[in-house]
């Protein structure tokens, strides 16, 4: 626990008093434990989460000029040079008359999850609201006519989901002063102050999507700050805890600001982040926005270890799909987020509200923890009929979460504790063990990982460098 000085104490009490908690300093002050915890439950309960990549960019899906453009499909405006009057043609013909929030939602809840992030605007610029700070949005520019994040969010609210707005507020290849990754290529219709184009666009349109939702956005998502400085990312951050102080905010702001999670992107940090929250996001192919030809999809077994390995290092998995231009979830992951859900309904006891494993390395999978309980995620199921568990466990029960009325016996053996399997995995993907014991385990240290294999990087000046 973080000791809070009494002087900081005293500072954020004031500042509650006067209603400006957390808005008080630029860069803000320590949070009491108790005041951050209230704030992240459902977060750290939910665990697994819908990442949703949509706007403009899905109408060249990926090809501009009759050419593929390489990379991310979101990027394609950047990647390709496109020019900004040119990329605003695609608006028009944005009409995405399938889309159907209630079934996103439903795809979404059957599959486990318990939260979803919708991008309300990504670098192209293009809010994906009804928004009265610029015109360039869904419901002013395209012949759609209607607000998909208001109808995520009446469905959310029916559904018992929460809802989480992405917004790019630092680049914006459409507004006169955002910036852009790589320097402006359009100049005469990019070049712009920034401070303008936060306080014009970037500004009002947080306003937008923080007030005009309900309750939500439950999460606030930034992304690449940037140009961003302490005091355009000051700017953002009293509005949104003007507007929403419960809010949870990632790490992306920029100006000195921590946020409250950390965002591995497509990777899953070896031993996660001790002491902060932190999520995985990744796509399920290999591309956020979508892309017509892109069809590296990941297996479901990729995808069900990752949650569970994301899980037994303490993070939440925000897991991507990127719709198309008529408002589709592409069939390859509506598939996949599907089998997930079924293994999420026999095992999601071992994922939602879970702390990290207990041991620093099992050879056979994974584990994942609660007061009382360990879940030992079985990947490679032991061909000799018993699972070794490097401690000594004082075992009350233990079953498969597939057969919890089939108790199996434990023996303790010395820093070792074996339970009888049955012959056959329940799941050859991940097959969940709990068990209920006394106490605390005392693990065997002489079981620890496995070193890293060392990696070498190229540094920029091209000599290599060791990795540690
Ligand atoms: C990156 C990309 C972006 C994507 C995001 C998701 O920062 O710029 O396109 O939205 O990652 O984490």
């Amino acid at each position: 626990m973080k000791m809070v000085s009494a002087v900081m104490l005293g500072a954020w009490l004031g500042a509650a008093a006067l209603g400006t908690v957390r808005a008080a300093a630029a860069v803000p002050l320590e949070e009491p434990k108790e005041q951050r915890d209230a704030r992240m439950a459902w977060w750290r309960e939910a665990k697994f989460g819908l990442f949703i990549h949509w706007g403009v960019y899905a109408v060249p899906a990926g090809t501009y000029d009759g050419k593929p453009i390489g990379g991310i499909g979101e990027w394609i405006m950047n990647r390709g040079k496109i020019p900004v009057a040119r990329y605003a043609e695609y608006a028009k013909e944005f009409n995405p008359v399938k889309f159907n929030a209630g079934a996103w939602v439903r795809i979404a809840k059957d599959a486990g999850m318990k939260y979803m992030v919708i991008t309300s605007k990504h670098h192209d610029g293009f809010a994906m609201f009804h928004s009265k700070a610029s015109p360039y949005n869904i419901y002013a520019a395209t012949p759609f006519k209607r607000d998909p994040l208001a109808e995520l969010a009446a469905a959310c609210r029916k559904e018992g989901i929460k809802l989480g707005f992405y917004y790019s507020q630092a680049q914006d290849w459409h507004h006169p002063g955002g910036a852009a990754m790589g320097g402006h290529w359009d100049k005469t219709a990019q070049d712009g102050s920034m401070d303008k184009y936060i306080d014009e666009v970037a500004v009002p349109q947080v306003k937008e999507i923080l007030a005009n939702y309900g309750e939500f956005p439950a999460v606030l998502w930034w992304d690449t700050p940037i140009g961003m400085n302490t005091e355009r990312a000051t700017k953002l951050y009293k509005v949104a805890q003007e507007l929403k102080p419960n809010i949870i905010m990632n790490n992306r702001l920029g100006g000195g600001f921590k946020g409250d999670t950390e965002t591995p992107e497509q990777h899953i940090p070896a031993t996660g982040y001790p002491g902060r929250d932190w999520e995985t996001c990744m796509t399920m192919n290999g591309t956020w926005g979508f892309k017509s030809y892109d069809h590296n999809w990941k297996s479901t077994g990729i995808l069900i270890r990752n949650l569970a390995d994301i899980a037994s290092k303490g993070g939440n998995y925000l897991l991507n799909v990127g719709p198309t231009a008529e408002g589709l979830i592409p069939e390859p992951s509506i598939e996949r987020l599907k089998e997930v859900g079924v293994w999420m309904k026999v095992n999601g006891e071992a994922i939602y509200g879970t702390s990290a494993s207990v041991f620093p390395y099992l050879a056979w999978g994974r584990c994942t923890s609660r007061p009382g309980k360990l879940y030992l995620h079985i990947f490679d199921w032991p061909a000799e009929g018993q699972l070794d568990v490097p401690a000594k466990l004082a075992v009350k029960q233990a079953y498969l979460l597939a057969a919890a009325d089939q108790p199996l016996v434990a023996t303790v053996d010395g820093l070792h504790t074996k339970i009888k399997l049955p012959a056959g995995a329940p799941d050859k993907v991940d097959s969940v063990l709990c068990v209920e014991i006394n106490g605390a385990p005392e693990l065997d240290p002489s079981v620890a990982a496995p070193a890293a294999p060392k990696k070498t990087v190229a540094k920029q000046d091209g000599k290599k460098e060791k990795k540690k």
